[in-house]
This record gives C-alpha cells, sequence and structure tokens, in this order.
C-alpha cells in the first residue's frame, strides 16, 4: 500500500489526449465491474470533452521497460454542465480512484481541482449521487467536502446495472455543494470534520428512524414521534458490500428501511446535513443526521 507522502507524487491534471480517456474507460471498468455498453462511450467522452466538461484524472509517474517515464491513471473525475433551480452547475456524473490507491486523499484531490474549474467557469454549484448506504462515501461527501441534501431517488439508474457496486438497487441521493460557501471551504481546509460535537452516541440520543436492533438488522422508529422533532438520525451499517456480499436479503433490508426513512423524512421538510462514521472506528457503522431546516437555512449561500 502506498504511503501518504508518496501520493503526494501522484499529479492531479486535466485529461488531454484520447489516451487519457481510452485509460478512463479502462479504470471505470475496473472501479465498478462494468460490461462495456454501461461505460462512458469513447466518442461520447472525447465529445464531452472538447464541449467544455471537466475531466480530470490522477496520475503515477513509473519508468516503462524501456526505462522511459509513462503516466499511469488511477483516479478520475467527470463533470457536465447542468442547469438545475435556474442555475448553471456542474453535475458529476463520476470520481474513482483504484482500490489500492484509497484512502490516500486523491479522491479529495480530484474534487478539489474539479472545484477550481467549475469556479474558474463561473459555476456555483456542483451536484452529484451516491449510494447512501455506502459509509465511505457518505464520511467523504459529508464530512470531507461538506455537501448537503434534500432529494432522495429511488433506484435511479433502474432496478440494477452490471455493476459490481449496483447489485442492491441503485437509490441515490441526490447531493449538492455549494463551491463558495463557508461550510465547503471549512470542510477542505480541515475544519469541522473531527471536532464536530455530534459522533454516533449522540445520534443515538435522537431516537433514530432507522437503527441497528440487537440482532444487527435494521429497526424502524414510529414515524409521527421521529418528524415532530427538529433533528432525526438514520443509522447505516459501516461496510454494506460486506454486508452484500455475505447475507444479501439483509443488504435488502437496509435497503429497504433507510428509503423509507429518507423519504419520509425528506417530504417533511428535514435536510441531510452531516454523516458520523462511529467512534469505534471507520469499518464501525455510522450515521446521518438530518434537520428540519432548508438547504438555504443551513448554507446561507446557496
Ligand atoms: C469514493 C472514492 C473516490 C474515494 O476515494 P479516496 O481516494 O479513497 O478518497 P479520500 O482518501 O480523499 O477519502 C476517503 C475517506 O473515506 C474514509 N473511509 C474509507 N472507508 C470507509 C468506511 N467504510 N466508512 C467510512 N469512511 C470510510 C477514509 O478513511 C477517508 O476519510 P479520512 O481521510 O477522513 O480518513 C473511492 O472510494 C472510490 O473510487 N470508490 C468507488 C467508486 C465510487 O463510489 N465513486 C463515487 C460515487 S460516483
Amino acid at each position: 500500500m502506498m504511503s501518504r507522502s508518496a501520493a503526494h507524487q501522484i499529479a492531479i491534471r486535466d485529461l488531454k489526449s484520447i489516451d487519457d480517456l481510452t485509460q478512463l474507460k479502462a479504470l471505470e471498468k475496473e472501479v465498478w465491474g462494468m460490461a462495456d455498453e454501461d461505460t462512458l462511450p469513447l466518442t461520447l467522452a472525447i465529445a464531452l470533452k472538447t464541449a467544455g466538461n471537466i475531466f480530470v484524472g490522477a496520475f503515477e509517474t513509473a519508468k516503462d521497460s524501456k526505462n522511459k517515464d509513462k503516466e499511469k491513471m488511477v483516479g478520475f473525475a467527470f463533470g457536465f454542465l447542468g442547469r438545475e433551480h435556474g442555475l448553471t452547475t456542474l453535475h458529476s456524473h463520476m470520481l474513482a480512484v483504484l482500490d489500492q490507491y484509497r484512502h490516500l486523499d486523491l479522491g479529495l484531490r480530484l474534487k478539489q481541482a474539479q472545484r477550481e474549474r467549475a469556479m474558474g467557469m463561473g459555476i456555483h454549484e456542483m451536484t452529484w449521487t451516491y449510494d447512501p448506504l455506502q459509509s465511505r462515501n457518505a464520511h467523504f461527501n459529508f464530512a470531507k467536502l461538506g455537501v448537503v441534501s434534500d432529494t432522495y431517488k429511488v433506484d435511479f439508474y433502474g432496478p440494477e446495472t452490471s455493476s459490481v457496486l449496483h447489485r442492491n438497487g441503485t437509490d441515490r441521493l441526490w447531493v449538492r455543494w455549494i463551491l463558495d460557501s463557508r461550510r465547503v471551504r471549512d470542510r477542505l481546509s480541515g475544519k469541522n470534520v473531527n471536532s464536530r460535537t455530534e459522533t454516533l452516541d449522540g445520534l443515538r440520543l435522537l431516537a433514530p428512524l432507522v437503527r441497528f436492533d440487537p440482532s444487527g438488522k435494521p429497526a424502524r422508529a414510529n414515524l409521527a414521534d421521529s418528524l415532530a422533532r427538529q433533528r432525526v438520525s438514520i443509522e447505516i451499517p459501516g461496510d454494506i458490500l460486506e454486508v452484500e456480499r455475505t447475507d444479501m436479503s439483509l443488504a435488502r433490508e437496509w435497503r429497504e428501511a433507510t428509503r423509507w426513512a429518507f423519504r419520509e423524512a425528506l417530504k417533511a421538510g428535514f435536510v441531510v446535513a452531516e454523516f458520523c462514521r462511529s467512534i469505534r472506528g471507520q469499518q464501525g457503522p455510522g450515521a446521518y443526521l438530518l434537520q428540519q431546516a432548508s438547504v438555504t437555512d443551513l448554507i446561507p449561500e446557496a
């Protein structure tokens, strides 16, 4: 496994050539385990890039067999322009880092590069979707980047795709990243990530809408009681992919229960504001914090 200091040698740059875009497609297949027909067609990638959409990659340089420097793509982010609530946004469709290069801040550096480029184009907001049962993405998106969400999409890409990450349906939280907000600037500068007062134990006091029962299954709370509060939480497993591998029906129970909780809470006027991973370590259970508020209450610049 690469060290954090060695990871600093990995360069983040715009994709330039057809070879870069071919590497992106290969990486997409490796990370999501996708069939060819579900990956971004090369011709479309070329057109999207040429028309001004944002493609950034993380490149490691190593010597090839002829002792020449060769760049290998180990991560990328790709976003296209969108139009949401009357504003031009960047919709970040894909972010990926190869397994053996993860947890070295490369995902963070790719998002920072996307943000700089989007802001340079006069864009104030980025959006993207992710599976709310994925604890690592939840921590990455809410704690490290400072997104918020007020929208839940049921089976966004259909009931399943060829991707190994889409075996338990394709429900998604649609997240909003308000690029020049104080919240985002604070998170990117490392403030507030570990110093927030909420902990998983603290969130338990909020009587979670969904929580682990003693046997490790999701238990639902009384809806009316929970929604009468200002803040509610929703617990999720620390590693849903492992649950999918070992007990698919339990993974489906988590999908059903959390889908119910997010949809009911968002319908009742809550927004998803934070995610706290377990104080017992990153692989333990985590919990979302939802507040009775609008996105503009949480982020006045929105
Ligand atoms: C999401 C992804 C791009 C993140 O890349 P990365 O380079 O590992 O990102 P970073 O190192 O900047 O941050 C990862 C964070 O997740 C944390 N993490 C890892 N596993 C975790 C888990 N099971 N629960 C909670 N947090 C977890 C890491 O500790 C790290 O946080 P920290 O720096 O505060 O400790 C990468 O995991 C990936 O390619 N996933 C598969 C594709 C995907 O889900 N893409 C995004 C949705 S389109």
